[in-house]
C-alpha cells in the first residue's frame, strides 16, 4: 500500500465508524481480537505508567446472570450486551500516586535500577502530581488522571477495529457504583484498587445506521494558528 492509498484507507475506516449498537451474529476472529488487544496493550500512557488493564469477553460466554446484572445497570449497554460478539472493559487503577508502588515498577520497567536515579525521578513526578496537576492528595482527581489514558486506548482500538470493518460502540452510559460491585464481587476486578472505566462493545453491525453522521462544521472546532 502506498502513502496516498494508506490516506484513503484511514478516511475510508474513519468514515466508516461510527457508533453500533446493533450488531449481527457474525462473531468476531480469536486473531481480530488479540491484535486489538495488543494495539490496546502498546498504548501510551502517562509517566508510562500502564495504569490500567484490559478485560475481553466474548459474549456469548459470559455468564448469563452477571450480564442481566450488569444490563440492569447499564442503561447505555442494553442492546449491546444484547448482541455484540465481544466486549473489553477498560479499567483503571486508583490511587497512582508518586509513591506508590506501581508508579515505581513502571520506573524499574523503563531501566531505572539505581535508588538515586528512582527518588530523583520520583521527586519529580510528586512535583507534577501535586504542584501541577494538583491531583496527589484527591483521590477522584488520581483516578481520573488514569482513567483519562484509557481513552486513548479507547481511540486506538475503535480506529483499528473501524480500519479491519470491525464496528464498536464505546459505553459510559452505566451506574459506576453498581457496575464496580458487580465486578468486584465476581472477581473480575477490586474495586479497592481500580476501577471500570468505559466497556467498549465489538461486533459486525446488524444494519446500516438510521441517520448520516453529523458533526459540527469543520472550521468551528478545527484552526490553524499559523496560517
Ligand atoms: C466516551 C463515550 C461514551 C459513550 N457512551 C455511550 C453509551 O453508554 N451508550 C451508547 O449507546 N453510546 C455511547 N457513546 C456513543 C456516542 O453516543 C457516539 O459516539 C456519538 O453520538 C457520536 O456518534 P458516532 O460515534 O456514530 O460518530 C459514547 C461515546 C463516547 C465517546
Amino acid at each position: 500500500m502506498d502513502h496516498q492509498e494508506m490516506r484513503q484507507a484511514i478516511r475510508t475506516a474513519s468514515d466508516f465508524r461510527t457508533a453500533v449498537r446493533v450488531y449481527s451474529e457474525q462473531q468476531l476472529a480469536r486473531e481480530d481480537v488479540e491484535l486489538l488487544l495488543d494495539i490496546a496493550h502498546q498504548s501510551p500512557s502517562s509517566v508510562g505508567l500502564e495504569g490500567w488493564r484490559f478485560i475481553a469477553i466474548d459474549n456469548h460466554k459470559l455468564d448469563s446472570q452477571l450480564k442481566d446484572a450488569l444490563k440492569a445497570v447499564s442503561w447505555g449497554a442494553i442492546p449491546q450486551f444484547e448482541t455484540a460478539s465481544h466486549f473489553i472493559f477498560l479499567v483503571a487503577e486508583k490511587n497512582a500516586r508518586y509513591d506508590s508502588e506501581s508508579m515505581r515498577q513502571s520506573l524499574v520497567r523503563r531501566g531505572l535500577t539505581s535508588e538515586a536515579d528512582l527518588s530523583s525521578r520520583l521527586a519529580l513526578y510528586k512535583a507534577f502530581q501535586t504542584r501541577d496537576m494538583a491531583m496527589a492528595d484527591d483521590e477522584r482527581a488520581l483516578f481520573d488522571w488514569t482513567a483519562k489514558q484509557t481513552y486513548i486506548v479507547l481511540g486506538n482500538v475503535m480506529t483499528c477495529a473501524a480500519l479491519l470493518g470491525i464496528d464498536s460502540c464505546p459505553i459510559e452510559g452505566f451506574h459506576q457504583e453498581e457496575v464496580n460491585r458487580l465486578l468486584t464481587e465476581a472477581g473480575i476486578i477490586d474495586q479497592n484498587k481500580e476501577g471500570l472505566v468505559t466497556m467498549l462493545s465489538l461486533g459486525y453491525r446488524l444494519r446500516d445506521p438510521k441517520h448520516p453522521k453529523t458533526r459540527k462544521p469543520r472550521e468551528e472546532v478545527i484552526s490553524w494558528l499559523t496560517d
